[in-house]
């Protein structure tokens, strides 16, 4: 996600500015920007790339002389990483500068208004948008134009403003992007995380939604979105810089879990428009919906996995036929393709070489390709037909988990868009699904709050040798996903099996205290789950089971139980896969493991 940084006070801000950004780097990001007021106008500095492409063309801060400015980081969610859609950006007349960390949903029905009143746009991003309606409705009162645009504003956003004829004042606002405010040595300093304050004070308040701050260089002032004055308790940070990057949590895989509901929202919310689907980067008609024959999804690694659970979801609901093929097979096996193919290219870097080159094949035979991606503007972005984004925020951690769960989401919700295009669910079907949809977010969060369980039995674990996962259907599929999360952090030897496939094998390995962990969400499925776990537990396993609140009978079979909460059959993965990552993860802590970049590993893998 993007990082802010503002200051207002007595010394040079530049230099503040670019060390605070600096430490917002962790956040992930691809261009970068600030704008100072130098007395007389407003200076502005923006370059796509890292924040030394920054520091050179300012050198260090010395050519934007002032004490007032805004910083950002940015990681693109509209528009591809380039100077342009850097920030800040600048209203026309360049008396207005805002910095951006969010999304605004309604900025094209904004930009559309705008436009018909004469402005005029040069980036494709929803944050310009923010700077050309400050204009809009500035009269000369800064805090009286920030709370008519927070009416006008749908969406998230934490901002740092600064306007040329208020120059001893910088503005902040926040709604559901995270904002923190502190007090210097002869100064006000805010930012996106608590690292990029640290230097200054430990003193910090944390801005609530529909909160604005007026800060001079020795006064700060809280309001209300009705402009009234509010009064705010400081809070003081006792974390050191390395935990503050990772918000308290001990690794960013444990905080990007946590992040999960956020990022699943973020990713249906601006697709759900009533009771319709509508994915408007997906570029195909209903008649092209249609005409199509055949999916064939490709990935690597968990993209891959989320792929077999895209499907389960996709011929259970569209009863579309579709294929999973790993990239690095796919892209040597001579794929059968033809126009009424849709090859769907998953991946979170979008830079992976083997379904990047997937992707390639795919076009060269003449197959439309659909990207799911997380990183903006990026090659599997940029050389896919259309591009369908997660919004799950930059991933540091190399074991994927946010991206994972968004990349489910994203193939739901194209599981819902085709199968009504096709007419395979009503209108009342498509309406329950919805809501089972976005019930999803509460739900991971109730089973990351339950940790307990899960974290007691893992550190049980920490010595085992030999992990299986098996499941049926789509809790195959979960399995893959349980399995690799725990072997490539914790370096525990695990593999996922098709439950009915044990005995053709595999069930010669299970000996006595073998841990099997057996996922049945598919009530259709229990029975034959059942006696596959009796077939192992008479030959010593230890069965741990998760599967939904209610299947009582389970009790009896496995020997320690895991319950989800209640959703329809096919997204039960989005809700297995949390108490798997925390399996996972509580083994390679009690393991000592490098949890955030486990050997041998890269986050993405750009060759072959
Ligand atoms: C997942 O935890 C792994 N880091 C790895 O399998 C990853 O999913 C795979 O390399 C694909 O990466 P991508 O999604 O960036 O293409």
């Amino acid at each position: 996600m993007c990082g802010i940084v503002g200051y207002v006070g007595e010394k040079q801000a530049a230099p503040i500015l670019l060390d605070g950004l600096s430490k917002l780097e962790y956040r992930g990001y691809d261009s970068a920007g600030i704008a100072v007021f130098d007395g007389e106008k407003i200076n502005m500095t923006k370059a796509k790339g890292r924040l030394k492409v920054l520091e050179e063309l300012t050198h260090n801060g010395a050519t934007m002389p002032g004490a007032l400015g805004i910083g950002h980081t940015r990681w693109a969610t509209h528009g591809e990483p380039s100077d342009v859609n850097a920030h800040p950006h600048l209203n026309r007349a360049e008396t207005i500068a805002v910095v951006h960390n969010g999304i605004i949903e309604n900025y094209l029905k904004l930009k559309k208004k705008l436009t018909g009143k004469g402005y005029e746009f040069i980036s494709d991003t929803d944050t310009e948008v923010i700077a050309h309606l400050l204009d809009y409705y500035y009269d000369g009162n800064p805090l009286r134009a920030i709370t008519k645009v927070m009416h006008r504003m749908e969406g998230s956003y934490a901002l740092g403003i600064i306007f040329r004829d208020h120059p001893d004042e910088l503005y902040a606002v926040r709604k559901d992007s995270p904002l923190i405010v502190g007090s210097t040595d002869g100064g006000c300093i805010i930012a996106s995380d608590v690292p990029a304050v640290l230097k200054y004070t430990r003193d910090v308040y944390f801005i609530e939604n529909e909160e604005i701050v007026r800060m001079k260089s020795d006064s700060m002032e809280f309001f209300n979105v009705d402009e009234e004055p509010i009064e705010k308790e400081a809070t003081h940070i006792e974390w050191d810089v390395d935990a503050a990057e990772k918000g308290g949590y001990e690794h960013f895989m444990l905080k990007e879990m946590y992040e999960q509901p956020k990022a699943i929202e973020d990713t249906f919310s601006p697709r759900i428009k009533g009771n319709d689907i509508v994915i408007e980067e997906l570029g195909m008609s209903d008649e092209e919906i249609r005409a199509v024959r055949k999916i064939m999804i490709v990935a690597c690694g968990s993209a891959y996995h989320a792929g077999v659970t895209g499907k389960y979801v996709l011929e259970g609901m569209a009863r579309i036929p579709v294929e999973v093929d790993l990239a690095s097979e796919f892209r040597y096996r001579d794929p059968i393709l033809d126009e009424g193919t849709l090859v769907i290219v998953i991946s979170q870097s979008g830079e992976t070489a083997d379904s990047l080159a997937a992707l390639r094949e795919s076009r060269a035979r003449g197959a439309k390709v659909l990207g799911i991606v997380n990183v903006v503007g990026s090659s599997i972005a940029r050389e896919a037909d259309n591009v369908m984004y997660t919004w799950a925020g930059p991933e540091i951690a190399v074991a994927t988990t946010k991206a994972y769960s968004c990349q489910l989401i994203a193939l739901y919700l194209l599981a819902l868009k085709f199968s009504k295009i096709r007419g395979k669910i009503t209108e009342t079907e498509l309406e329950r699904y919805i809501e089972d949809l976005k019930r999803i977010p509460d739900q991971v969060e109730l089973l990351l709050n339950n940790k307990n369980k899960i974290q007691k039995f893992a550190n049980r674990y920490v010595a085992a040798k030999d992990v299986f996962f098996i499941g049926r259907g789509i809790d195959y599929a979960i399995s893959l996903e349980g399995s690799l999360k725990l072997k490539e952090i914790s370096y525990i030897h695990s593999e996922a099996y098709a439950a009915g496939e044990l005995k053709h094998g595999t069930i010669s390995l299970i000996e006595e205290g073998t841990l099997v962990t057996a996922v049945l969400t598919q009530e259709e499925l229990y029975k034959k789950m059942i006696s596959n776990i009796v077939e192992v537990r008479t030959r010593g396993a230890f069965v741990l089971a998760v599967t939904n609140e209610g299947n009582d009978e389970i009790n009896r079979a496995a020997d320690y139980v895991v319950y989800i909460p209640e959703t329809n059959r096919f997204f039960t993965n989005s809700l297995a896969i949390i108490p798997l990552q925390l399996f996972g993860y509580y083994i390679a802590v009690g393991r000592g493991c490098d949890v955030d970049k486990p050997r041998n590993l890269a986050k993405s893998v750009t060759v072959e």
